[in-house]
Parts: structure tokens; C-alpha cells; sequence
């Protein structure tokens, strides 16, 4: 039952004129529950009806009361308000039976109809770190991967891997003349990234080297055997590092369809826009005029003939487009690519294809790290890897600090510390830059992942010593205190945040809902005894203790976090 929408039902029986859904807009939830559950205000009916509010409101009241069903305990006016007063009992029994029932499943939804999603996220570049900004991109992106599949889309999860452009030029230029095959196998990307590197710095007064990166380059292009090779062996060492990373960060995806994925399809791009007349020269570039956008060129050709960023993108639209006919297209990369994607969906809007309003850029703020050993300051690099091992370690110590007998600690020091990382990195609007401390992220009472886990590990924890696992015959009755009301509120309306994480694309909506829920349980556990009281008193707290932990571990499975029993 939607308390809500059966409360505009029955005031638009009363209120002429007014369609339920007018009506159900303008419902408010008043941030105090003496101030009743739900609220309508009557401004906007006093232009109409002539009355003041105050009066209107009074008059409401008088109609509701001749008939209340039973699922309203009082109406009353307060000034120009009609405040609702829910019968606690029946709405405690409504939501947490329905979570009884549906378990993990609650807040899930068919709305998507099993349309595609495809999800551009994480895409990280061969031979270059994976650095905190990618993380950012892949945490999200994999956020909103679980959530567009639990409202019944179907997600498709795309990395689209930097892993073609002149700079496989100069690399392939840097390893010939100052790599070996050693240091590379042992080193990895640290080693490509110093090679590269020093070509940049030797280029500045040696020109040849720009021209032989532009061979190599060629040479790629045209399917040399050598040049492809190294290419390719680049892509095998950096892959097998961003794989440690993915696994390590419980990370899916389902397609490494990075740049290269397109270069046979490339062709098709340039001969289309040529038929299409939206190709012109520039500087010996072809281009796509976007001035009526007061917008710069998109560069299609290089003057050497070779494809750009923004190339490869078209091709990658079409080709999604073509094989998952998604119902949207996300793009979950950071803010300095605003330009690049406004570019690519006006491109493909000149093209004619309506699809392009379907295609979202999702842009989310930098990520930096406060002073000391992992300084982000003089462009220094964070490694993912380091990263996270420095976390799981320091949650270790608190972990030892807080429960020396914990069982598995290893594992729930990495279950923590990861989810210590992710919510974080969820925690603000995507659009704030995030500076990461990790006297902020591992604390285990503020708003932060340890929190929720630490709660969720709660409820565990008091549902196993009671030995309770059946819940019927409840008495919500019990339930009617400020407390457990509270907290029964934030489990009603989960199912629309998620919703509502959805359609801003925004993974803060979930972190958020799921502190609050914590603070309310942790509250409504200091409030009342639990496991001390009379039996059914007893049954009754372990019903909302029972939910409490099926949502938050709902939401943390959305986010890609463990819910830990014990901590
Ligand atoms: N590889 C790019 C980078 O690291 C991100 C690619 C984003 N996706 C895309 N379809 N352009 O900046």
C-alpha cells in the first residue's frame, strides 16, 4: 500500500476539481512526525475556492472526519495545513511485511522493461596508470551498472579502453631505444610510463624522434607485424594490472571494447559523414563545422590521414547503437570531457540519428589526496594498487584496535577498507571534487562506509543471538514509538531513492539514504531494549531490525560493497 498515493486518493474525493495526481505532487513529509506524517498544503486552493488557507484547511478536516479509513489515526488543521497522522501500527505492518516478503527484492522494479543500458565506464588507457580519476569513473559507473539492472533495464557494461592513438607511436619509438623486455615484464606500466616519459623530455630537443613515432605509428596503422606486436604485448601487461585492480574491487564488466575495437569501422564513419556533407577542411584536417553550436570543430582525419578520440567515439555510438539498441547511452567520465561529449552527440545529431538525445555524458568531479606520502600535488600520480593496500591496511589496525578476537580479519579488512574507498567516492554529488583522507573514510561513526557496514554487522549480530528466524505473528503495535517509526519511514521510501538515484544517475542518493537509515536504527536501537524485553515486544523489534538489515544490505549490494556479518 502507497500511504501516499491512498492519501491523495482520498483527498481528491473531497477536493473538486483536483486530479490525484495534482494533488499527490503537493503533498509534503513534514520533517517532525508532531507535525503528523504527511502534510497538504491549501495555499494554492485559495485563489480558486476565495477562502483564506487557514479556513480551507479547517474545512478539509470536517469532510475527512465524516468518513476516515482506518489507515489514518487523526487529520488535523494546523494554520494552513492538513497534517495526516497515520495509524502507526497498520504502517509498520504494511511496509515490513512487504520486506518480509520480498527480502532482497525489495525496490526492485520492472520499469525498465528489459531495455538496454550500455554503460561507457572505468576506461582506463594501455601503458598508463590507472589513476584515482579512473577509479572514480569505474566505481560509479559499476553503481549505476547494478542499479539500471534492479529497475529492470538490462545493462551492458562497456570499458572503452584508451588503447590506440599517435602515443603508441612514441612508446613503440621510447621502447627501441631505451626499454628492455626485462623491465618491462617485471615493471609493467610503471616502466612503459617511464619510457614515455623520457621520450617526451628527449623530444624537446631531438625532432627526429616526433618523426619516427610518426613511422611507427603508420607502420601500426598498415598492420605491420612488428609494430603490432609490441602493441599488442603493451596491451596484455597493462590489462593484466587493470585486471588486478577490477578483481580486487569486486568490479564487472562486460566488454573491453577499447579504441582499437574500431578501426575496421572507422571507413564507414568518414565515407557517411562525406555522404552525409558534413565533412570540411581545416588546416589539411577534416572537420565538423559545430559553429551554429558555438561549439569548436570536431576533428574527424588528421592531415596525415589518421583518426582521432573523437572518431573512434562515433564509431563506438553506432556500433552500440547497432548491436544493443540501447534505451540510453552513459558515458560516466570525468568533467574536463564536457566539450568532447557535447561534440560527439551534436555530431551525431547533424548525422540524423534521434538516438543522440538518448545519450548522456555522466561528468564527475577530481579526486585528490590530502598532503603526506600520497600527495597528489606536483602531478604526482596515485597508484590504484598502492592505494588500496595502504586502506586495507589501515583498517587492519583499526580493526585490531576495536575487536582483537574478530574472526577472518583479512578479509574484513578488505571488505571494510574497499568499501571505505567506494563510498567515498559516492558519498557527494558526482560533480564535487573529492579530497580523500583516510582519517575521514575509516571512520567508523561518521557518514561513511565503515558506518553502515558497522550497523549492518549490528543488526547481524543482535538477530543471531536471539535465534529468532521466523517473523509472523508480529505485533506492530510495538512498533508505534518516534523511533521505530522513524526508521520505517526511510525503509518506505528506499524503493524511490533508488528510482530517484536512476534518473540523476547520482550513486549519493543511495550512500545517503543508507547513512540515515543507519543513524535512525542506531538510534531506535539506543531507545529500546531489544533482546531484554518480553517476547513479543521482542519479535516485533526484531522485525525492523530484520529489515534494516535486508536494505542496507540491498543498497550496499547496489554500491558493489560487502555487508560483512561481524566487524
Ligand atoms: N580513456 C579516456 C581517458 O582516460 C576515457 C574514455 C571515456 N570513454 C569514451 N567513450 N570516450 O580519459
Amino acid at each position: 500500500m502507497d500511504f501516499k498515493q491512498e492519501i491523495a486518493k482520498l483527498l481528491s474525493t473531497v477536493l473538486e476539481g483536483e486530479s490525484t495526481e495534482e494533488i499527490y505532487s503537493q503533498l509534503e513529509l513534514p520533517k517532525t512526525s508532531d507535525m503528523g506524517d504527511y502534510a497538504y498544503p491549501s495555499f494554492r486552493l485559495a485563489k480558486t475556492l476565495k477562502k483564506a488557507p487557514p479556513v480551507i484547511a479547517l474545512e478539509i478536516v470536517e469532510k475527512l472526519n465524516a468518513n476516515l479509513p482506518s489507515f489514518i489515526k487523526e487529520v488535523k488543521a494546523v494554520a494552513a495545513y492538513v497534517n495526516f497522522y497515520i495509524n502507526r501500527a497498520v504502517y509498520a505492518e504494511e511496509i515490513l511485511g512487504e520486506v518480509l516478503k520480498q527480502k532482497l527484492d525489495y525496490g526492485r522494479s520492472d520499469m525498465g522493461g528489459g531495455r538496454n543500458v550500455t554503460i561507457d565506464y572505468s576506461s582506463p588507457n594501455i601503458a598508463k596508470p590507472f589513476h584515482i580519476g579512473h577509479l572514480r569513473s569505474t566505481v560509479i559507473g559499476h553503481t549505476l551498472y547494478n542499479i539500471f539492472n534492479f529497475l529492470g533495464y538490462k545493462s551492458v557494461g562497456i570499458n572503452h579502453l584508451g588503447d590506440w592513438g599517435t602515443q603508441f607511436g612514441k612508446l613503440i619509438t621510447a621502447y627501441k631505444k631505451w626499454g628492455t623486455k626485462e623491465a618491462v615484464e617485471e615493471k609493467g606500466i610503471e616502466e612503459l610510463t617511464r619510457i614515455y616519459v623520457k621520450f617526451h623530455d628527449e623530444a624537446e630537443t631531438d625532432k627526429s624522434l616526433e618523426d619516427e613515432a610518426r613511422a611507427w605509428m603508420l607502420k601500426m596503422q598498415e598492420g605491420d607485424e612488428e609494430a603490432l606486436a609490441l602493441w599488442r604485448w603493451f596491451y596484455d601487461i597493462s590489462l593484466l594490472e587493470f585486471d588486478r585492480v577490477y578483481k580486487r574491487l569486486d568490479i564487472k564488466i562486460d566488454n573491453n571494447t577499447g579504441e582499437s575495437f574500431y578501426n575496421d569501422k572507422m571507413d564507414a564513419v568518414v565515407e557517411e559523414l562525406k555522404a552525409k556533407d558534413l565533412l570540411v577542411e581545416s588546416n589539411g584536417a577534416m572537420v565538423v563545422d559545430l559553429s551554429e553550436f558555438d561549439m569548436p570543430p570536431c576533428l574527424i582525419l588528421r592531415s596525415d590521414g589518421g583518426t582521432l578520440y573523437h572518431t573512434r567515439d562515433i564509431a563506438a555510438a553506432l556500433y552500440r547503437k547497432r548491436t544493443f539498441d540501447f534505451a540510453k547511452s552513459i558515458y560516466v567520465v570525468g568533467l574536463d570531457q564536457k566539450l568532447h561529449f557535447a561534440q560527439l552527440f551534436k555530431v551525431l545529431e547533424k548525422m540524423g540519428y534521434d538516438f543522440a538525445s538518448d545519450m548522456v555524458h555522466i561528468p564527475f568531479g577530481l579526486v585528490s589526496m590530502e598532503e603526506g606520502k600520497f600527495s597528489t600535488r606536483k602531478g604526482r600520480v596515485i597508484r590504484m594498487e598502492e592505494l588500496i593496500e595502504e586502506t586495507v591496511n589501515k583498517t587492519m589496525e583499526v580493526i585490531k584496535a576495536k575487536n582483537p578476537d574478530l574472526p577472518n580479519k583479512e578479509q574484513v579488512a578488505e571488505e571494510v577498507g574497499i568499501g571505505a574507498i567506494k563510498f567515498n567516492d559516492m558519498f557527494n554529488s558526482r560533480i564535487k571534487d573529492v579530497v580523500f583522507s583516510w582519517e575521514r573514510v575509516l571512520n567508523f561513526e561518521g557518514e561513511t562506509g565503515p558506518y553502515v557496514q558497522y550497523t549492518h554487522a549490528r543488526t547481524c549480530s543482535l538477530l543471531n543471538k536471539s535465534g529468532v528466524t521466523e517473523f509472523s505473528g508480529v505485533d506492530y503495535e510495538v512498533l508505534a514509538d518516534e523511533a521505530s517509526l522513524a526508521v520505517i519511514k526511510l525503509i518506505q521510501t528506499y524503493p524511490d531513492k533508488i528510482k530517484e538515484a536512476a534518473a540523476k544517475f547520482e550513486p549519493y542518493i543511495v550512500t545517503r539514504h543508507l547513512v540515515e537509515l543507519s543513524q535512525a536504527f542506531n538510534k531506535f536501537y539506543h531507545e529500546n531494549a531489544i533482546l531484554q524485553s518480553a517476547d513479543h515486544v521482542k519479535l516485533a523489534r526484531l522485525t525492523l531490525v530484520y529489515a534494516v538489515q535486508t536494505i542496507i544490505k540491498s543498497g550496499l549490494n547496489l554500491l558493489g560493497i560487502k555487508a560483512p556479518e561481524q566487524m
